[in-house]
């Protein structure tokens, strides 16, 4: 095993499973002590703290979900006095109210340190310049990487999302090594630096922290090719903490590991809540081993994945994501994801990996029109068309749906400043 941040990513899977089974007992027992509504769920359910023995017990345990988050809202699941609470982050719902995550003092600390030892891991190190572009505020993107790049001993540039022409000045004069980026502005910012006269590939980046949205491996070759830099994944979400999750490893790439000494993961089947073992597909499920202010039981994440055997640590690897069980498409009844038409179009050498999928439904069936551009070589009339009747038949004999596909020409699309919005359902 390479160099790693903290020696607990050395640990062997026995000690682990120890050390997550006597934390996951005082994260119930704190939970049970202090967090009424969680603990009306579980005496509902008929489980107490106590009928936990092993690691499997915890899944006789209820889920908790967002809408537990929004019932409580804004702060009735802290398991601390608010007094104890040092900040607050928002995520806004697709509707309503956002929820609102709390930390101490000591989940600020334990952040920071998830994020530096998953900085080191994709590549990072101390005095390293790390420019940050996820948006500083309630979003737990900018402060998350903040504390943790700062923690782990690098400079932090701490710009925030927009002003691309004042990123891409400031990249350029800075020379840094670190762009921690969703996938979509990364996109944003190669184009940046083109219309300013910059070959993308020309920069000092080497080594892009991306996370925060999904990003199939066709888009993450194209920018890797586009940018010359290593996108590593980064995962993670507020409701657990923020970034800092799980991220991918420098040495395999394979894969995001999982730091499992402070979150245990579950994957479940998404329609019954049964837990399937490593290797099947289905919805994250997280629990938090040693946040004070919001600890989680089972906390359904909604993204579909898959657990894996270490490889670059012992601890577990989670697969890419294939999205998030509602981001799932019913088009006529057939089952379409998002990132199964963006494969599509980055398989095409003509198309740009700028796109919004639309959905409608007119006269009570669903309509589905794709936008998508094309890249600025060769963008003319009849390239669009020709382009537009390709992408539509491999959509209809790969996914199976007829879509109508506009081919627009080059920066026509609205493009990302911080987490992209590609489909639009209007149903
Ligand atoms: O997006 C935290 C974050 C910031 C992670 C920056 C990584 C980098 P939320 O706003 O609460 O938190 O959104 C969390 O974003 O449930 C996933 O659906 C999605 N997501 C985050 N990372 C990835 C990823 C932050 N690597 C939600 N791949 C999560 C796919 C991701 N989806």
């Amino acid at each position: 095993m390479s160099q790693v941040f903290d020696a607990i990513e050395r640990s062997s899977r026995s000690e682990l499973a120890a050390l997550q089974l006597q934390r996951l007992k005082s994260t119930l027992d704190r939970v049970w002590h202090n967090v009424a509504p969680l603990r009306s769920k579980f005496e509902r359910a008929g489980v107490r703290p106590e009928d936990l023995a092993s690691l499997a017990d915890l899944a006789k345990f209820p889920f908790t979900t967002k809408a537990d988050l929004r019932d409580a809202y804004p702060f009735g699941l802290f398991a601390v006095p608010r007094e104890k609470i040092v900040r607050l982050h928002a995520s806004s719902g697709t509707t309503g109210k956002p929820t609102v995550v709390g930390y101490t003092q000591a989940d600020v600390a334990l952040w920071a340190g998830v994020m530096a030892r998953s900085i080191f891991a994709a590549g990072g190190r101390p005095g390293d310049l790390l420019h940050n572009t996820y948006g500083y505020g309630l979003f737990t993107g900018g402060l998350g990487f903040h504390y943790g790049a700062e923690r782990l001993g690098c400079t932090v540039i701490p710009m925030s999302g927009g002003q691309t022409e004042k990123q891409v000045q400031l990249i350029a004069d800075f020379g840094p090594k670190i762009i921690a980026c969703t996938p979509s502005y990364l996109l944003t910012l190669a184009d940046g630096f083109a219309e300013q006269g910059i070959d993308p590939a020309s920069t000092s980046l080497r080594l892009a922290l991306a996370g925060g949205e999904p990003c199939t491996r066709e888009m993450r070759a194209a920018i890797e090719a586009r940018m010359s830099l290593h996108v590593m994944e980064c995962y993670g979400l507020s409701e657990i903490i923020g970034p800092g999750v799980a991220m991918e490893c420098f040495e395999t790439k394979d894969g995001l590991t999982i730091w499992e000494d402070h979150f245990y993961p579950e994957i479940v089947d998404p329609s019954t809540g049964e837990v399937l073992p490593d290797g099947a597909f289905g919805e994250l499920v997280l629990t938090t081993l040693t946040k004070e202010a919001l600890p989680m039981i089972r906390y359904r994440t909604r993204d579909l994945t898959r657990l894996l055997p270490g490889t670059a640590r012992p601890m577990r690897r989670l697969d890419k994501f294939a999205g998030r069980s509602d981001d799932m498409l019913i088009i006529r009844g057939v089952n379409v994801f998002p990132s199964q038409i963006e494969e599509l179009i980055l398989k095409s050498s003509v198309l740009a990996p700028h796109y919004v999928i639309e959905v409608t439904r007119p006269q009570h069936m669903d309509e589905v029109e794709l936008r998508v551009e094309m890249l600025p070589e060769g963008d003319n009339e009849s390239a669009r068309s020709q382009a537009a009747a390709e992408l539509q038949h491999h959509i209809k004999s790969y996914i199976g749906i007829t879509a109508r596909v506009r081919v627009v020409p080059t920066a026509s699309i609205e493009r990302s400043v911080g987490k992209a919005r590609r489909v639009v359902d209007r149903r």
